[in-house]
């Protein structure tokens, strides 16, 4: 028997989606697949909040971190980072030979828009980078108020990491003026790992034309002209492709709305349980996320212990972001746990993980 996913990902894939995961495959340079990346369009535009492109790589999301970097950026970009995956991502635009500087919050509190503006009034930046939902510290920033001040900059390409949020929080891409918004399908998503996607905009790819090195597997010019001919430059996973499309029309049934909804009410009932149970969010107040709640552990308890027990009776959960904690031990403070509350998870599953929690304190 395998276990439930409480993970922030890759999160419980329902069985109708595994199923399409063997179905026979078919040529990359068929009409047949071309009907089938076709077909995929709509429900990512909507997801997206775009009429625009949203491309697909058959890798996960990080592929797509890179991709951003190295199209658009020749020299420089300003990374905010306010958790281990803001973090990383401004190492991996260092490790690509971009200078990138960073603006940092403390882990739980989420961006601040004023601040991003004071900076880039101070410095041209090719790019800004910042995460949307910090899935380490379960903090969502506020995306229209970076909306607000990146309309002050309007030489900077504003690239958004909307990993775990896309698909479980409303992602009004057009509307905020997004160059770049790129997401994982293994989160909120609910999709086997193994595919991302990623919103671009027409300022984004006319700054891809400018910029040598782009690579090739993630170069974004070569994505958007096969994306033109509902093809994929190279060979894709097409079960994910079908598992996908099978997970497109799950979602048109249940309506975008209602499955935000269905996830602020699993993080609404999650935080009341935090409370109820002597914990405390770790996040700050009015920026926690809709899709996954770290937990301060008030009480000491020993989550790894737990986390153990819970594996034998069928529920993977999480006990905090392991170097993060590992940070607050040394710095003597308290560490996190988390419940992810992601994907196509229900609240009743949520209530069934919490009641169980209840047994160790
Ligand atoms: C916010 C965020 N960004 C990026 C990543 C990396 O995504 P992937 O593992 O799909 O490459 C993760 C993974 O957990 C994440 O939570």
């Amino acid at each position: 028997m395998s276990n439930k996913l409480f993970i922030p990902g890759p999160t419980e894939v329902r069985k109708e989606i595994l199923t399409e995961l063997s179905n026979p495959q078919i040529g990359h340079r068929t009409g047949e697949f071309r009907e089938l990346f076709r077909s995929l369009k709509p429900g990512l535009r909507e997801i997206f909040g775009t009429q625009g492109d949203v491309l697909i790589s058959t890798s996960s999301g990080s592929g797509f971190w890179e991709a951003s970097i190295r199209s658009c950026v020749n020299n420089n970009v300003l990374h905010a980072v306010n958790g281990a995956f803001s973090k990383k991502w401004s190492e991996l635009s260092e490790q690509c030979g971009k200078e990138a500087a960073k603006i940092e919050f403390e882990p739980g509190k989420a961006v601040k828009a004023e601040e991003i503006d004071t900076v880039l009034a101070d410095r041209n930046f090719e790019a800004f980078c910042m995460v949307h939902n910090e899935t380490s510290t379960g903090t969502a920033s506020d995306l229209e108020a970076v909306s607000k001040v990146m309309k002050n900059h309007p030489n900077t390409l504003w690239i958004v990491d909307a990993v775990s949020s896309a698909g479980g929080m409303k992602i009004d891409t057009d509307n905020l003026g997004i160059d770049i918004a790129l997401a994982s399908g293994q989160k909120a998503l609910a999709i086997p790992p193994g595919i991302a996607f990623a919103f671009v905009s027409e300022k984004a790819y006319k700054k891809a034309e400018t910029v040598k090195g782009r690579g090739y597997y993630f170069d974004l010019l070569k994505l958007k002209k096969m994306y033109d001919k509902d093809m994929t430059p190279y060979t894709p996973s097409i079960p994910h492709l079908y598992a996908l499309k099978k997970q497109m029309a799950r979602i048109k049934e249940e309506g975008l709305e209602n499955r935000f909804n269905r996830h602020k009410e699993m993080a609404s009932y999650t935080r009341g349980w935090v409370k109820k149970n002597g914990f405390e969010m770790f996040s700050e107040e009015n920026c926690h996320s809709d899709t996954i709640s770290c937990v301060l552990n008030t009480k000491n308890i020993d989550f790894n212990n737990i986390k153990k027990e819970m594996a034998q009776i069928g529920y993977s959960i999480d006990s905090g972001y392991g170097k993060m904690n590992e940070k607050l031990v040394e710095e003597g403070k308290k560490t996190t746990f988390r419940i992810a509350h992601m994907g196509d998870l229900t609240l009743e599953e949520v209530k069934e993980l919490t009641k169980q929690l209840e047994n160790y304190f």
